[in-house]
């Protein structure tokens, strides 16, 4: 019998117009560019205005995808989209994505899993491929952060921004998508939450979190993350030629890469200039690494995520 894995044939990006700087926040809370660089390597992060929302940018992420990968859109066979910034309660974001982009018919659903969307998604994705129903799985990660970011929270608006990713895989007997290893443990649940409650909600549903926990949480679950996942796969450090990790936090990026004996040259960053995109965060990256032709076909990478839930998960990717 065939076995099937899903191979990366294309990827794409967005990100908002509008910028705001770290410089522009410290007019309007009592933060500095200083304190936040220092402490989290963001720079600056684009936020949505006008009519952008999760939807345009998710169709734009996904119309570059297609034409950097040259498929057939019509043989698109299967739109997942992780978000925790849906435009509506339903239809998914999948659907509406499909809808706008003129998408033929075909099963499309959203996945939540906060800031390891995306890794979740990979999981989906290589569940799919391996099924052998599937042949072409366009995967998006796309998060509105501002629409659920208190502005006057100094704590948790530096450390966000918004934007969209896209990879498109099709079936192939030669394995991609090595493995994707998940994880999740609710009993840290309340330290990085939403405080309204969905659909009773009577406030706006702002974000809060435990920020030093939840640093230390990540840095820990990592670490031992990537290991499990290259033991799995009977593969060493030195084999790796890519970190692309959730870009949340230079320093757990830092020290996930220690964990690995990667030095930071074989990192991809984007956090400077985009900040924390959640679910978008990883598909960025990697679409930013492979349109400038830093990661070059039949390099390994190593992706990895961190969020809420507490929800984790980490890959192995032959491009
Ligand atoms: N500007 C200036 N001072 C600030 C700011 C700010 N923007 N924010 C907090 N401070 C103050 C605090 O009030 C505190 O002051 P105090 O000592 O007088 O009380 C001080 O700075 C230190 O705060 P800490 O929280 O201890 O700083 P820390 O070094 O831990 O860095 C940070 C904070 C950047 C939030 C870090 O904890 C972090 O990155 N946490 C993890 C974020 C993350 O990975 N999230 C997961 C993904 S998100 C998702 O899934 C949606």
């Amino acid at each position: 019998m065939t076995t099937y894995h899903a191979k990366l044939v294309g990827t794409g990006s967005y990100l908002p117009q509008r910028v705001v700087t770290n410089d522009d926040l410290a007019k309007t809370i009592d933060t500095s560019d200083e304190w936040i660089y220092t402490r989290s390597g963001i720079r600056q992060r684009h936020i949505i205005s006008g009519d952008e929302t999760v939807v345009t940018m998710a169709c734009a992420a996904v119309e570059e995808a297609i034409e950097r990968s040259g498929i057939d859109r019509n043989t698109i066979d299967l739109l997942l989209v992780a978000t925790s910034t849906p435009l509506k309660y339903m239809p998914s974001t999948a659907c509406l994505v499909q809808a706008q982009l003129g998408l033929p018919a075909m099963p499309a659903y959203d996945i939540n899993a906060a800031c390891s969307g995306f890794m979740y998604g990979l999981k989906a994705v290589s569940q799919w491929m391996a099924s052998g129903d599937i042949k072409t799985i366009v995967l998006v990660g796309v998060d509105a952060m501002s629409q659920i970011i208190d502005w006057q929270d100094r704590s948790t608006c530096v450390l966000f921004g918004d934007g969209a990713g896209a990879a498109i895989f099709q079936r192939d007997t030669k394995p991609g998508l090595l493995s994707v290893e998940l994880g999740g443990d609710a009993q840290y649940a309340d330290l990085l939450a939403t405080q309204g409650t969905g659909v009773n909600n009577q406030q706006p549903s702002y974000l809060k979190m435990a920020g030093s926990t939840v640093f230390k949480k990540a840095v820990k679950v990592l670490a031992s993350e990537v290991h499990c996942t290259l033991a799995r796969n009977h593969m060493h450090f030195d084999q790796i030629d890519w970190l692309v990790p959730h870009q949340a936090n230079i320093r757990i990026i830092q020290a996930t890469a220690k964990a690995l004996k990667l030095p930071m040259s074989q990192v991809i960053l984007t956090i400077e200039d985009t900040a924390n995109t959640t679910a978008a965060s990883i598909p960025i990256a990697l679409h930013s690494a492979m349109a400038s032709g830093q990661i070059k076909m039949g390099q390994t990478l190593l992706l990895e995520a961190f969020g809420a839930g507490f929800t984790w998960g980490s890959g192995l990717l032959i491009v």
